[in-house]
């Protein structure tokens, strides 16, 4: 497996659906597929779509030209600036707002309990956020993708708010940020950052230590891995020897061409790695995507699909050779509707994607595989390697270590119990993001929400008629520590001015 897969991970997934549209391409996390299959709008999200012109770069004065960030609001429920009725505001992630909006139900629910404005702000350079006018342009090279960083993004959420809240002479009004995965990475970083902005955040699913050497390089893996084991140790083992098989395969002659037979691929297969990386992305989406009822985040699943994965994979009759098996476990994730003709693995490595940027400047995530925990091939973080790809790709060297040090992350508990108060992570422990995430209370107001059950962000998606209990109770859990931030902050106004 080549090292590249370390952070190709947040890039190449979804890309792989059918049929493939550039633009969904490698956006991490929580990519959008390429295809519209989320029949989840109702009349509950229904927003304006507005357009704020923004600065470009907020930590110079050169004078360069502004750009148009779009941004969705809702102020249906919103009880206006005199009972300072909260705002609600999602830190938009790496991908077009609207998708995100639709996929974080929760803040929808809550917005009338609340009495809350809801505003849903897209991350600059993606969805229809460009500067330079175009997304050719703003992705043109290294020198107009430069203000693509998070300290520029969440500077943007500080400066729309405020102005948005002038406008609507709503200064009062405090604001509670949420945000899942890399957003809620933003969430809990402008919390920190921009107290005065901010009363509170709800971040799920933040990977914020995964960075530098404060986790273990091989946690995300290893969870990943004890996800399949937990539903079948013979499907662990079937994933974990297959890697072999595959490359004593391919090195056959006519190998490559048997393997795209076998996984009815599109085109011809270049390289077996090729065939690694999507079968890593499956295993992965779906250890992020393994929640309780069928859902349509990434791909239609059906409930826990790793347990129906594995079914497959172990069911297949007695003397079913190897790939055959996997070929019907992934089955289940890249084409559990039936409609795949065949498997499109060319995932474009030359096209820029955002966060392709992000993770070659400071979103450096090292990650390893370890030969004996891990059901993935064995490989090691090898940040030469790493560079030398960023370098190739992007002609930049990244920076490990500046997410530490702007934003900390090795002496987390210290810091966040001295200074930070009015956080919530929350995470469930299927998704292998969540060994990069805050998993303990530090203090009374800097709380850790965790599910044994949960995967990825699965708290701020839209409750349903499904829902566990454990997840009932987590986002009753949540709604109750929000309206204690707000109720604290309208005490301490009280106090001020004496109302
Ligand atoms: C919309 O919200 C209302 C109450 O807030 C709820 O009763 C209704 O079921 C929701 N509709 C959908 C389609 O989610
Ligand atoms: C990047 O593209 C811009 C716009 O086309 C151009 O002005 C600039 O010289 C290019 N910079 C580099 C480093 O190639
Ligand atoms: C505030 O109002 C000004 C003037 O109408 C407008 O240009 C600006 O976009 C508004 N701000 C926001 C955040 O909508
Ligand atoms: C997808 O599933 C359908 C129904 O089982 C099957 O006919 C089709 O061949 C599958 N597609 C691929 C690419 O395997
Ligand atoms: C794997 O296990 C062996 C034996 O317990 C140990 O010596 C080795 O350090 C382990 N390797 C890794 C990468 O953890
Ligand atoms: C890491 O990658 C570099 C550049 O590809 C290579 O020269 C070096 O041998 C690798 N290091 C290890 C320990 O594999
Ligand atoms: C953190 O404290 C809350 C109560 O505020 C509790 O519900 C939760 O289970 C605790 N989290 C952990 C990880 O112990």
């Amino acid at each position: 497996m080549t090292t590249k897969l370390s952070f190709t991970l947040f890039l190449t997934l979804i890309v792989l659906l059918l049929p493939s549209s550039p633009e969904a391409r490698r956006l991490p996390f929580l990519s959008k597929p390429s295809h519209p299959q989320n029949n989840i709008v109702s009349d509950n999200y229904t927003y304006q779509i507005r357009y704020f012109q923004q600065t470009l770069d907020h930590f110079s004065f050169h004078h360069l030209p502004t750009f148009p960030q779009r941004y969705l609001i809702n102020t249906d429920h919103w009880l206006g600036p005199s009972p300072m009725a909260p705002i609600f505001l999602y830190c938009g992630n790496e991908g077009d707002i609207e998708w995100f909006a639709l996929n974080t139900g929760f803040v929808w629910e809550l917005a009338p309990l609340f009495g809350a404005m809801v505003i849903f702000p897209e991350h600059r350079y993606y969805g229809e956020s460009m500067p330079y006018g175009s997304r050719d342009e703003a992705y043109k090279n290294a020198s107009t993708l430069a203000y693509l960083t998070a300290e520029q993004a969440l500077a943007d959420y500080a400066v729309l708010i405020t102005d948005l809240k002038r406008n609507l002479s709503a200064e009062a009004c405090p604001v509670v940020l949420f945000g899942g995965s890399y957003g809620g990475m933003l969430a809990a970083w402008m919390r920190v950052k921009y107290p005065h902005i901010a009363i509170g955040a709800l971040a799920s699913s933040a990977p914020i230590l995964q960075f530098d050497d404060i986790v273990p390089l091989d946690t995300f893996y290893n969870i990943v891995s004890n996800d399949f084991r937990r539903e079948s140790t013979s499907c662990f083992d079937t994933i974990k020897k297959s890697w072999d098989v595959i490359t004593s395969v391919g090195r056959k002659a006519n190998g490559l061409d048997r393997l795209a037979k076998t996984f009815h691929l599109c085109g011809k297969l270049k390289s077996s790695d090729d065939l690694f990386n999507w079968l890593e992305s499956a295993y992965s989406y779906l250890a992020m995507v393994d929640y309780p009822y069928p859902s349509e985040f990434l791909m239609p699943l059906p409930a826990y699909p790793i347990k129906e994965v594995c079914k497959k994979i172990d069911e297949s009759a007695e003397g079913t050779n190897v790939l055959d098996r996997i070929f019907n476990g992934v089955s289940v994730y890249y084409n559990y509707t039936g409609q795949a003709d065949c498997f499109d693995l060319d995932d474009d490595p030359h096209g820029m994607s955002g966060w392709d940027w992000q993770a070659c400047t400071e979103m450096v995530m090292p990650m390893s595989s370890n030969k004996n925990s891990s059901m993935f091939p064995e490989w090691d973080y090898n940040y030469t390697s790493y560079a030398v790809d960023c370098w190739n790709e992007f002609g930049v060297i990244p920076r490990p270590t500046w997410i530490t040090t702007e934003f900390g992350g090795h002496d987390y508990k210290s810091v966040f119990k001295n200074f930070g108060s009015n956080i919530i992570f929350s995470n469930g422990l299927l998704d292998p993001w969540s060994g990069g995430g805050v998993v303990e209370n530090i203090s009374d107001s800097v709380v850790a929400l965790v599910t044994k059950k949960g995967a990825h962000h699965l708290d701020l998606r839209a409750a349903t008629a499904d829902d566990p209990d454990w997840l009932v109770d987590q986002r009753a859990s949540e709604v109750k520590l929000i309206k204690g931030w707000i109720d604290n902050y309208y005490t301490t106004k009280k106090g001020v001015f004496n109302m």
